[in-house]
């Protein structure tokens, strides 16, 4: 069964929010803070996950009404359609399962009247023996040496989502050193081989459909390269592919027993769990890979069976759609404070707004209400020295997340003393601002006092500008997997209540088709 099509401007709990919305916009995160119990009344706890929203501009009855929006639409019946497979890509006639993916439980999932499980387990138990021969040295190169270089060739999904693990989880890694080629800029794919040795390096060429301009010239050149040094006999110690194409994939020459499969009921975007993810696995080891897994499937149990109040991924969806439908904020913040997540942000920004930058709803028709929000951040600390000062004191309203850690992975505590003392010094500043009474005084203690008028209202800020922060115990795989999970459920959610169909991308193809019109042109 399809997904049901409510227009949420037409719920009474739209127009009960646009109401408590007029009543309210004028609160502040300082009084609100005023309240008994605000922290504990506005957090979850969820095992090693701390997700204080208290900084927000909402009350109980925002989040109350909120949650009625979420009902009204039957959030609860879109999750259960989605964990069981239901056609919910309707416009692609597909089921959307990466929660399969990492599910560990008997229940079958059933696709066209089968159950996908076996199939995940075996894809499984090959990304294994293949990730640990290669680890372990004992997958050979053509003259006889072990791989030392992974070359993972791929874009969109096929590229940012391992990308993104690979370089979180960089504490991790083994010997084995992790390239990414994406880009059809052909100094990308240079500068990548340019040190590379073709006796010691394996590429993973990843394209669900193997047709996509960028991955195909890369893998091609890329090929073109090995053979000046080696045979087509060696391409098989090489080269090894993730793909739904067969087809496609033996013609480029690759062993059929280096085929790793994907499943069309796979976006792109919510692949790394599946094959696409053999990068990750040859990066950190097949049991870290299996942890990154195992954490995800934590947030699926949490999202698909705590009640909306307590539920980390609906309300931090509900937190987004209040600021974008009622505040009309336009873009929203990823701030992770570990560096280890500086291409978080690059990720979100492709699982976020190619699922939800829609403007016609679930009844074709086109959407008079904002949808999709656009994405962007930075690591923290560095962003405060970079684009902040618009954050703190610009005229857009940008709610943003900070995500932190409690502890360091190489304990150095000084260090991370600064690090988390700096996450929430920015929350608070954000939150509380400073007041034209404490600048004042600040100026005159300083020995300003001269300045003061001409000075006060540059250094005043206004405050009251929401955040939430999502804080874990430790960057683990386990913990990655969780935060990734989180966003993917968020996205589902925002997708829902917005009406519109997440899992098509028909925006990005026109601009693909005009570039090999041209293309052809020119040849
Ligand atoms: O251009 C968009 C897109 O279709 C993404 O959704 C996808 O992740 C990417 O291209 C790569 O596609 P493929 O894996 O088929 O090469």
């Amino acid at each position: 069964m399809a997904l049901k099509n409510i227009n949420p401007t037409q719920t009474e709990a739209w127009s009960a929010l646009a109401n408590h919305f007029n009543e309210t916009k004028d609160i502040t995160i300082k009084n609100l803070s005023k309240e008994e119990h605000r922290k504990e009344n506005f957090s979850i706890q969820f095992n090693d996950l701390l997700v204080d929203f208290s900084k927000n501009r909402i009350t109980k009855e925002t989040l109350s009404l909120l949650v009625k929006l979420a009902e009204e639409v039957d959030l609860k019946d879109a999750i259960e359609k989605q964990f069981t497979g239901e056609i919910i890509n309707a416009t692609e006639g597909r089921a959307v399962l990466h929660t399969a993916l990492r599910s560990t439980s008997e229940e079958p999932v059933l696709v066209d009247g089968k159950n996908i499980k076996p199939k995940i387990q075996t894809a499984l138990r090959k990304i294994k023996s293949f990730s640990n021969k290669v680890i372990s040295g004992k997958w050979k190169g053509y003259t006889g040496k072990a791989i030392t270089d992974i070359v993972n060739i791929g874009i969109g999904g096929s590229d940012l989502g391992p990308d993104m693990v690979v370089e979180s989880l960089k504490f991790y890694k083994n010997q084995l050193t992790t390239h990414f080629v994406s880009n059809v800029d052909g100094d990308h794919v240079s500068e990548i081989i340019k040190n590379l040795n073709p006796e010691t390096t394996l590429f993973v060429i990843v394209s669900k459909t193997f047709t996509t301009q960028e991955t195909i010239s890369n893998a091609e050149t890329i090929k073109n390269w090995f053979l000046k040094s080696a045979t087509i006999f060696d391409i098989p110690k090489h080269f090894v592919a993730v793909s739904t194409n067969l087809e496609a994939v033996d013609r480029f020459g690759i062993d059929k027993n280096n085929v790793f499969p994907m499943w069309n009921w796979v976006g792109g975007r919510f692949s790394l769990w599946s094959a696409v993810g053999l990068s990750i696995s040859l990066s950190v080891g097949f049991e870290n890979y299996k942890a990154l897994l195992a954490g995800a499937e934590e947030m699926d149990n949490h999202f698909r069976n705590e009640d909306f109040e307590h539920n980390i991924p609906v309300i931090l969806a509900l937190l987004s759609v209040w600021y974008n439908n009622f505040y009309k904020a336009e873009t929203e913040a990823v701030l992770p404070y570990s560096q280890y997540l500086s291409k978080l942000p690059a990720y979100l920004q492709q699982a976020i707004m190619e699922s939800n930058g829609k403007g016609v709803d679930r009844n074709g028709n086109t959407i008079a209400y904002q949808t999709g929000t656009i994405v962007w951040g930075s690591t923290g600390t560095n962003m405060q020295h970079a684009f902040m000062q618009l954050v703190h004191q610009g005229t857009k309203l940008i709610p943003a997340d900070f995500i932190g850690y409690k502890e360091s992975l190489y304990g150095l505590t000084e260090h991370h003393k600064k690090l988390m003392a700096n996450y929430y010094g920015q929350i608070d500043a954000l939150a509380f601002g400073k007041t034209k009474e404490e600048v004042h005084l600040e100026l005159k203690f300083s020995g300003d006092e001269d300045k003061i008028n001409q000075l006060l209202p540059f250094k005043v800020f206004e405050g009251n500008r929401p955040s939430n922060a999502i804080l874990f115990d430790k960057l683990t795989p386990h913990s990655l997997g969780k935060l990734i999970a989180l966003y993917e459920h968020k996205i589902f959610t925002q997708g829902i209540l917005w009406n519109i169909y997440s899992y098509d991308q028909f925006g990005v193809e026109l601009g693909k088709e005009l570039a090999k019109k041209l293309l052809n042109k020119q040849q």
